[in-house]
């Protein structure tokens, strides 16, 4: 076990600034998960964390000490890579226990490690192929397998179920909650899955264009998301967001008639989550147009045109409304944000 500190973290390559003055923590055996858009920084963060990149400026620290500087292998750190190399002269088991080979440790107490490894991962029968003979699936599994077996102090997964089938990725969530429980690990994980994030992390990092957004428990960036990134980041389908203008006890959006029953003042950004949407038959307030009706069993979303812009309501089926249908709005929980830095608003 382990903790982390990023303290004013940058990357750059040559000129392109990569990580942008990032301040966050990972607290001993917590499981933080790291979250945000292709190309903002997340695979570029574990890589710094490994050693692997050579920090710009700003220190990375594990438990106490400053590790800029030291080599990958002086770490106890484990990585699981987006692409998951593998040794492909070397069967499933020869990978697995590689590294406690190089650590020159007994056979027996390798053979034992890989065994359990290899149970927990369900690949008990993969033992003696070599990964060419394997499948995406299984072979992220193996790369995981790898890094269980060395016991390490921090875990760095990259996107690690991103190859598995619906079933088998559920399966591994609750192994990998099990595993962390297990090793007492402290693990960071990316994901690019709002399930594998909300379920698995004690606390989401929300990284944007290499700058932390918001560092939180997954119920708070849930209900208090910090800025409007956030607010759509997390979440699914995405936070409404409507440019309104407050009147005191309701509020009026840009471009629609009839006031919503919304308490505010001045411009601001209204966000409604879908499921916080309720519909209703047309009434005095703002009437929105159902586009599309959207059934996904439980629930359905309904797709509507409010003026100029496109909302989306969550609700429960059997739902009576249809594409065509003209609803009234209210809004049940509400959130708002500054209409031109995008940060919430008290
Ligand atoms: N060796 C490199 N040289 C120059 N630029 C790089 C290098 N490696 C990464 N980058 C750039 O750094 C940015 C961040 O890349 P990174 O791989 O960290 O993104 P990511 O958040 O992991 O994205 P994804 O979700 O697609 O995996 C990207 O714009 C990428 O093009
Ligand atoms: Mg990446």
């Amino acid at each position: 076990m382990a903790s982390l500190t990023f303290r004013a973290l940058n990357k750059s390559y040559g000129e392109t600034r990569v990580l942008k003055g990032v301040d966050a923590a990972v607290g001993d055996g917590e499981y933080l998960v790291l979250v945000g858009p292709s190309g903002c920084g997340k695979s570029t963060l574990l890589r710094c964390i490994a050693g692997l990149e050579e920090i710009t400026s700003g220190d990375l620290l594990i438990d106490d000490k400053r590790v800029n500087d030291l080599a990958p292998r002086e770490r106890n750190v484990a990585m699981v890579f987006q692409s998951y190399a593998l040794y492909p002269h070397m069967t499933v088991r020869q990978n697995m226990g590689f590294a406690l080979r190089v650590a020159k440790r007994p056979q027996a107490e390798i053979d034992t490690a890989v065994d359990k490894a290899a149970a927990m991962l369900g690949l008990e029968d993969l033992l003696d192929r070599l990964p060419g003979q394997l499948s995406g699936g299984q072979r992220q599994r193996v790369a995981m397998g790898r890094a269980i077996v060395r016991r390490p102090a921090v875990f760095l997964f990259d996107e690690p179920l991103s190859n598995l089938d619906a079933a088998l990725r559920h399966h591994m969530r609750v192994e990998l909650k099990r595993l962390h429980k297990a090793l007492d690990a402290t693990i960071v994980h990316v994901t690019h899955d709002q399930v594998e994030a909300l379920t698995l992390a004690d606390r989401i990092l929300v990284l944007n264009q290499g700058v932390v957004q918001q560092c939180g428990s997954p119920r708070e960036l849930f209900d208090h998301p910090a800025n409007t990134f956030v607010a759509t980041f997390i979440g699914s389908p995405s936070m409404n967001l409507l440019p309104v203008k407050g009147e005191g006890e309701t509020c009026l959006v840009e471009g629609v008639e009839g006031a919503l029953a919304v308490p505010g003042e001045g411009e601001f950004t209204l966000g409604i989550r879908p499921t916080d949407l309720a519909v209703t038959a047309p009434g005095d307030g703002p009437v929105a147009t159902i586009e599309v009706v959207e059934s996904m069993g439980a629930e359905a979303l309904l797709h509507a045109e409010l003026g100029p812009h496109h909302i989306v309501a969550q609700v429960k089926e059997p739902t009576p409304w249809r594409a065509g249908d003209r609803v009234g709005l209210r809004p049940q929980v509400v959130h708002r944000f500054d209409r031109t830095s995008g940060e919430r608003l008290p």
